[in-house]
This record gives C-alpha cells, structure tokens and sequence, in this order.
C-alpha cells in the first residue's frame, strides 16, 4: 500500500530521540529553525495552534477581528476563538487554494486586529496583494501561516518572512517534523521578547511522562508507514479504530488537545533538529513528484487541477475530482490510499454557525472534491501513482 504521506523520519530521527537529554536541546532547535527560515528569532510550542494563540495575545489583540481562509485546518480559527478573539472567515480565490485576498480587503474593518495569509498546500499567498492592503491597513498584524508552505516562495519572496511572524506545525503529517510540536518565527525584537516572556508565564514545563508518551509515538510511527505493514494500518484506520490518533476535529466544538499548555519536551526538539537536516531533500522530492503530476495528468477532463506556481513546495499535491469517495476506494482497491485533507468548509461547521455552502463557494468545492496524491516519495512514487490510476482507475 503507497501510504498518502510518509515522515521523513529514519535512524538518525532515532538515535536522536534515545541521546541523552541537553538542557538546551529545544533552544538549539529553536536556534537550527531560525537559521533555516532566514529569520532572527524561533520560538517553539507544543502545537502551532498554541503558538498562534499566545502570538495573538503577545500582540495585544482581544476582541479583534482575525481575517483567516473559511478552508484551511479547523485549529487556525480555534486558536483565534482561545486568544479571546473573533474569526472572520474568507473563501478561496477561484484559481487557487488560498484566501481571496480582494475579499479580504473588502472585509476590513476598526475591529480588524490581524489577517492569517495561508500558503495552503504550499502555494505561496500573493505578496503583491499583502503588499497593498498592508500599505493601506498598518495597523492591522499580518501573519504568515507557514504549517504547509514553510520556506515557499512568491516571486523569489520567501513568504514566512512577510508579516510580523509566521507560524508552523510540526506533527508528522507536515513537511518538516519534531513528532508534534510549532513553531513561530519572527524578525521582530519587541515580539519575539513579549511571547517569550508570555511563554514563560503560560506553558507549563512537559513532565518526563510527556517525553515519554512522545517517545513511544515516534515508536510505533516508524514502522506504521512501511509500505508492507501500512495496509493493516489502512483497514484500521477505515474501520475507525485509529481515530483517536487520526480524527482531530469535532464539528460541533472548540477546543484545544489537553496538553495544549504542556511545552514542547526535548525528545520532540531532538527529532525536529535532526530532521531540518533533510528539508532540501524533502522539498526537491515533492517538487519532482508535482512536476511529474503536472505532466502527466493536467489534460484529464476528470482532474481538475490548480495550475503550477513557481516557488510552491507542495505539502499536498491537490487535484478536484467529482465522485471523491468512488476515487478514494477505487484507489485503495489498487494499493494507493489517497488523502481527502482538507474535507470541510469551516463556516459550514456547527461550531463555527453552520453557515450555507453557497455563502464560501469556492471553499464549499473544495470541501467536497479535493484530493491529494502522494508526494513525499518524489518522481518514483509519483510514476507508480499515475500508472496504476491510468491502467485501473481513469
Ligand atoms: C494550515 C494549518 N495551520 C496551522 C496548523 C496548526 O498546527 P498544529 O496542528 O501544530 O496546531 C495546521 C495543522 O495541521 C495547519 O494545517
């Protein structure tokens, strides 16, 4: 079974996280992180959801408006709705998987406090549409949210970099992984010194317990993605006995996991700086393996696809098809399991006031019709994807 994604974890991930414990291990990834993004300061969380949250409250906004995508993960507008603040939501743009800037522009109000600009996928948010409302809006925070893109790029622009800080997730369905963990980056001296201190106040130390409980995820993720072993997964997972790891969401809540406030331990910091190690590679291979989708299979009437973007480093290579679960099981009965991230349309949700399709649209198509095709096994995986799809499938 060819998994719909795969950590890039090996033996060094491991030796890493048996070494003995450092006092500084989560500063010096901290220290390995900034130096990756190009930025002066990287603070790490336990989850990027919790780092938004306190970057919100070290920004002193409460009761604000936070403009963020109606499709992007459900955590983003949780984090806003824990920070005591308001997400207002915006559709897509209509040719791509990212906000609609000009409706964003449009929602702008006194009560704006920051706007969440999501590479979503990996496509880089167009700079040159920031650029202008930031002109007109300075008072308004932009925050970059980087949990797909990480180092994407809009016309050579790193886009982490555009905006008072970027946030990151590091769970090991993303491009870059500590097991869990987030991380926020900022060249901004007066930010980074004023979530620091909020961190301190807020986080409480991780129990040995934690570590521990870590150390035996990474345990038992590292051979769940053997491609021989991932088919027991699979048949697990769609029988529902894996949700407790994998469902992490309930469309009727808002809420944060338990040890949202528990910060990140060092086994997690230990992996994550070991795995920065690999982020060329990783990026190379899904960039080939997106090549190689773009190629083969942009002429497929049943395929609807978003267009190439120079500088996307494609966390998720997504495609719309119209009978998405027909796709999925046929796939599966093929020994390809595809993904279906990201499958609702926020505002939809009970939690977030169960508003009509037709109020997001784009967002609602998406909702319903995306889904991704491997890319963490670079051209090779990617060669054996299309000839099984085309020989079974299409
Ligand atoms: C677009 C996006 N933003 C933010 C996050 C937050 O990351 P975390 O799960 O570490 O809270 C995620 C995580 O899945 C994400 O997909």
């Amino acid at each position: 079974m060819i998994p719909r994604l795969k950590p890039a974890i090996g033996a060094r991930e491991l030796a890493a996280a048996f070494h003995p414990p450092r006092r500084d291990d989560v500063e010096r990834f901290e220290r390995s992180f900034a130096e990756l993004m190009g930025q002066k300061h990287a603070l790490a969380f336990p989850y990027g959801r919790t780092g938004l949250m306190l970057l919100l409250e070290a920004l002193g906004l409460d009761d604000k408006e936070i403009i963020c995508p109606a499709y992007t993960c459900v955590v983003v507008p949780h984090a806003i709705t824990y920070s005591g603040n308001k997400p207002v939501f915006i559709d897509c743009e209509v040719v791509g998987f990212n906000m609609d800037l000009n409706i964003a522009k449009q929602a702008i109000s006194e009560k704006t406090g920051a706007i969440i600009a999501t590479s979503l996928f990996g496509y880089p948010v167009n700079l040159d549409q920031l650029d202008e409302i930031r002109k007109r809006h300075p008072n308004v925070f932009i925050i970059q949210d980087c949990a797909h893109s990480f180092a994407a790029e809009w016309n050579g622009r790193p886009v982490q970099k555009e905006g008072i800080a970027a946030l990151f997730g590091l769970n090991i369905s993303k491009t870059l992984t500590s097991i869990f963990g987030g991380m926020i980056t900022t060249d901004n001296e007066d930010v980074y010194h004023k979530l620091k201190t909020i961190r301190q106040q807020r986080l409480k130390k991780p129990g040995w317990g934690k570590g521990f409980r870590r150390l035996l995820y990474l345990l038992a993720v590292y051979p769940a993605f053997w491609e021989p072993v991932y088919g027991l997964i699979n048949r697990l997972e769609r029988l529902g006995l894996l949700n407790y790891f994998v469902k992490y969401y309930d469309d009727s809540k808002i809420d944060m996991p338990l040890d949202y406030l528990e910060g990140m331990c060092e086994v997690e910091a230990r992996v994550g700086r070991v795995n920065i190690g690999r982020y060329e590679t990783i990026i190379d291979k899904r960039r080939a393996a997106a090549q190689y989708y773009f190629k083969c299979l942009t002429d497929r009437p049943d395929f609807k696809m978003t267009p190439e973007v120079e500088g996307a480093t494609y966390s998720h290579f997504v495609v719309r098809v119209d009978d998405r679960d027909e796709w999925l099981q046929r796939a599966i009965r093929k020994g390809i399991q595809l993904g279906w991230l990201i499958e609702y349309n926020i505002p939809e949700m009970e939690a977030y006031g169960g508003y009509p399709s037709k109020d997001f649209p784009v967002a609602g198509d998406y909702a319903s019709r995306a889904i991704n095709l491997p890319v963490w096994g670079g051209e090779f995986i990617a060669q054996k994807v299309v000839k099984l799809l085309k020989r079974y499938c299409i």
